[in-house]
């Protein structure tokens, strides 16, 4: 049985102080949660999240790294790096950062073997844009991206990490994929994984993301595919966010 993951994805928001402030709000709220629960906050928050998670089972993320142990890269940050500062999970590929900062199913691929190099554990996000959608190309732009990420890992990697689900179309815009857009499309990444690797596919954990909120997570967490959610906008709300992942933990098994 897969645990449900629910994984807070702060973006750029929230300065140390700030991000103290919201982890004490929010961590009473979760105390008796059922499932894993991460916050990715902006690097130069982990070693003040880091304080404040340090009694609770929250995992504490990165949103990027780069996939280089040292070198010259001005403004990367590496694997090593965002580990000793507090990180257990580093989120790769998000479509921002394939949109804005020119990250590729390559890059994305690399980052992936480093994060898992160093231990890290990776949230790999795929998912199509609005006119891929329309355009009847939802599982191939998905399996395209899956097959990209996993190339050339084991099986035993494979089932340990964390795929996203996340529509672009669907990213902080209020247009949440209904429950059983969501459950069906990470079928077809769950069918990659088994075409890939077999029996990992039944260990990997794939969220949905995407304008997941209180008010339908509940819906989603339900359907058999989905296993938790990787969560923007409302993961900076304490109440939201803990509604979230104790509704993870109602809809586990
Ligand atoms: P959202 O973002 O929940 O604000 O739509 C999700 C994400 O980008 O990870």
């Amino acid at each position: 049985m897969r645990i449900k993951f629910i994984a807070g994805n702060w973006k750029m928001n929230r300065t140390p102080a700030e991000a103290a402030a919201l982890i004490d709000a929010i961590l009473p709220l979760i105390k008796d949660a059922q499932c894993d629960a991460a916050m990715c906050v902006p690097a130069v928050d982990l070693h003040a999240a880091r304080e404040r998670l340090r009694s609770s089972k929250v995992m504490l993320g990165a949103q990027n790294m780069h996939w280089a142990d040292q070198g010259a890269y001005t403004g990367e940050l590496s694997a090593a790096m965002i580990k000793e500062a507090g990180a257990s999970c580093v989120i790769l590929g998000h479509s921002e950062r394939r949109q804005y900062f020119a990250e590729t199913d390559e890059t994305v691929s690399k980052k992936t073997k480093a994060a898992l190099a160093w231990g890290l554990l990776p949230i790999v996000c795929v998912g199509e844009s609005r006119e891929e959608r329309l355009s009847g190309q939802t599982a191939p732009v998905v399996t395209r991206q899956t097959r990209a990420a996993l190339d050339g890992l084991s099986s035993g990697q494979v089932s340990g990490l964390v795929i996203a689900y996340e529509p672009v179309w669907a990213i902080g815009t209020g247009l949440v994929a209904t429950d059983e857009q969501a459950n069906e499309t990470i079928g077809v990444i769950r069918g990659v994984i088994r075409d890939m690797f077999s029996g990992a596919a039944d260990s990997t954990r794939i969220l949905y993301g995407g304008s997941m909120n209180a008010s339908n997570a509940a819906g989603l967490l339900s359907q058999p595919e989905i296993d938790g959610g990787l969560i923007g906008g409302a993961s900076l709300k304490a109440a939201d966010f803990a509604a979230i992942v104790n509704a993870a933990g109602v809809s586990r098994g």
